[in-house]
């Protein structure tokens, strides 16, 4: 039996994990800076290292302190090196690599992208190959997953996340941050045909995303029909981003005989995207809610992963603010 104990600060969500054999959650807590980020419309990298800062120690020890278990019982520390903000993925590799040394305890490096889709196979046994899609706030990618591992990436966004995109036009139509959730709401009551929007194709890579000029078309469409109701643009904007997501996953379906899909991140939470989801062919996989958005749990269940099959990283290992699958 090994206790990973998890580390998440890619961005602006500190989150501690205790979980057990890479799937039992122990206890795990998530404190979200959204509302301080709120009045920048999105993440101030410095505030989001510096809130990290004060937030750790808090949160191990509650973690902690709920689990009924001691230091002494962590067997080793999972901590996401990326990608993220560089300034935050710092706060969380500096306090794990003191609990480290601290607790003489082997140092686990995660890929936070991975674990988002890791996320959605905990406690489950899908079949590989799978597809993967991550869609978050920074990232969009569709990828082959041949076992958690081994992966060959698809197709990616050239510019925006998918998230991201869902925060921008949530700006434009006088919503907050985070955007996604708010224009899900106010997308139930609007129509989804009524603004034709298009999907950005992206040349000679037809598995690859591009929302910039989508983003674009929403702003000039505004600016074109001020009296526009915020529900229609709302519910065609996402309508528009989700049947493009949706025929790029059909897409792959036949070509690379997958038997399982495997949904990550943020976006995962909309109930659209989730429905548009069941209609596939094959068996589709989410994390349960708590999981979706960032968490420290995925950390940590992929960490005790990595272990078996990696070995530990040393005390050197640096952040990264991207990394390649
Ligand atoms: O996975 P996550 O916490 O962050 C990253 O790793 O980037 O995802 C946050 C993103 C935000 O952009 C947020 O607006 C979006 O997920 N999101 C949603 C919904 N809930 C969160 N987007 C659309 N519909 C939702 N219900
Ligand atoms: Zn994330």
């Amino acid at each position: 039996m090994a206790l990973i104990l998890g580390i998440e600060t890619t961005c602006d969500e500190t989150g501690i994990a205790l979980v057990e054999d890479g799937h039992k959650i122990i206890s795990h807590h998530v404190l979200s800076q959204a509302s301080d980020h709120e009045r920048f419309g999105g993440v101030f990298p410095e505030l989001a290292s510096r809130l990290h800062v004060p937030a750790l120690p808090l949160l191990f020890n509650k973690t902690l302190e709920e689990s009924g278990k001691s230091a002494e019982d962590i067997d080793a520390i999972a901590v996401a090196y990326g990608p993220g903000l560089v300034g935050a993925l710092l706060a969380g590799l500096q306090f794990a690599k003191g609990l480290c040394i601290g607790l003489k305890k082997p140092l686990i490096a995660v890929n936070h992208v991975e674990a988002h889709l890791f996320a959605a196979a905990m406690n489950k046994n899908p079949e590989f190959p799978a597809l993967g899609v991550v869609v978050s706030g920074g990232h969009t990618t569709l990828l082959l997953i041949k076992a958690i591992g081994f992966y060959e990436v698809l197709g990616e966004t050239i510019d925006d996340a998918i998230g991201e995109s869902f925060d921008k036009v949530a700006i434009m139509l006088g919503l907050s941050y985070p955007g996604g959730p708010l224009i899900e709401k106010i997308a139930k009551t609007g129509n989804p045909h009524l603004y034709p929007f298009k999907s950005g194709k992206v040349q000679e890579r037809p598995l690859s995303f591009s929302f910039s000029g989508l983003k674009t078309a929403v702003l000039q469409m505004l600016k074109n029909y001020p009296e526009a109701h915020p529900a229609d643009v709302a519910a065609s904007f996402q309508e528009c981003v989700f049947k493009d997501l949706l025929s790029k996953i059909s897409m792959t379906l036949q070509k690379t005989g997958a038997r399982s899909l495997l949904v990550g991140g943020g976006v995962a939470n909309n109930k659209r995207l989730q429905s548009l989801l069941q209609e596939l062919p094959l068996p589709v996989f989410l994390p349960p809610p708590e999981l979706t958005l960032d968490n420290a749990a995925m950390i940590a269940g992929l960490g005790y992963h990595n272990l078996l099959h990696k070995g530990p990283s040393p005390l050197s290992l640096e952040p990264a603010t991207r990394i390649a699958f």
